[in-house]
């Protein structure tokens, strides 16, 4: 009767095991999502809700990562902060990314950090904020070291172009090689000559799928 019991607990043992094991790998891999091109990955950071042009169901930044994927196949990575910022509240986006700013500070990612070994080519998406990029891209920065890879720096804004992001990459991974980026504003991320803009920038760069 003992050996039932435990033969009945190491089959339960080993039953539930796999199936953490399962999930650790579900949510390891629910932070990359699969492009068909393994080369070249999309790593972008977006606001969505309340913003600078009004509500917005997906971000404007999202928006344009999603046309560059579908340009290119890539895979995606998204930065997600730990602590949401306000989607009703564009006060309380300022205030938050204004102190911020101020201290230089690294708010906190979700998740685990995307494994970027095997890229050789990083499309690196923000919107601008204070001419910058906001915080939790530096975190990830600080995170991710994207030095020897050829990075394309793509962002959305209100007017301000690519601002001071291609200077800030540049510091940040002085090993990298960095291709003249490329940006919209907002206001016209969903206009259909978009798709087409982003189509004519990734075949220039050869990285049509
Ligand atoms: C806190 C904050 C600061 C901003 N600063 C700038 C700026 O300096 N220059 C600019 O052109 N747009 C600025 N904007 C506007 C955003 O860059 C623009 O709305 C962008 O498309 C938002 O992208 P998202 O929807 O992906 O977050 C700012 C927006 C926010 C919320």
């Amino acid at each position: 009767m003992k050996k039932f019991y435990l033969t009945i607990l190491v089959v339960l043992g080993v039953v539930l095991g796999l199936s953490w094991r399962e999930s650790a790998q579900v949510n390891a891999a629910t932070t990359i999502k699969k492009g068909s091109n393994s080369d070249t990955l999309i790593v972008y950071f977006s606001k969505s809700g309340i913003n600078y042009e009004g509500y917005r169901k997906t971000g404007n930044t999202a928006k344009l990562a999603n046309d560059i994927q579908k340009a290119t196949g890539a895979d995606m990575y998204e930065i997600v902060p730990a602590k949401p910022y306000s989607r009703t509240s564009y006060k309380a986006v300022e205030k938050r990314a204004t102190a911020e700013q101020k201290q230089n500070a690294r708010p906190a990612i979700k998740g685990s950090m995307p494994d970027v070994s095997k890229y050789k080519t990083v499309f690196i998406g923000s919107p601008i904020w204070y001419n910058e990029y906001p915080m939790p891209v530096r975190t990830f920065m600080d995170k991710v070291d994207l030095n020897g890879k050829t990075l394309m720096p793509f962002a959305t804004d209100s007017g301000s172009g690519m601002g001071e992001q291609p200077q800030q990459l540049k510091k940040q991974y002085p090993k990298a090689k960095i291709k003249k980026g490329f940006s919209v504003e907002g206001a016209d991320v969903s206009k259909a000559n978009t798709q087409t803009n982003v189509n004519k920038w990734v075949k220039n760069l050869g990285l049509s799928k």
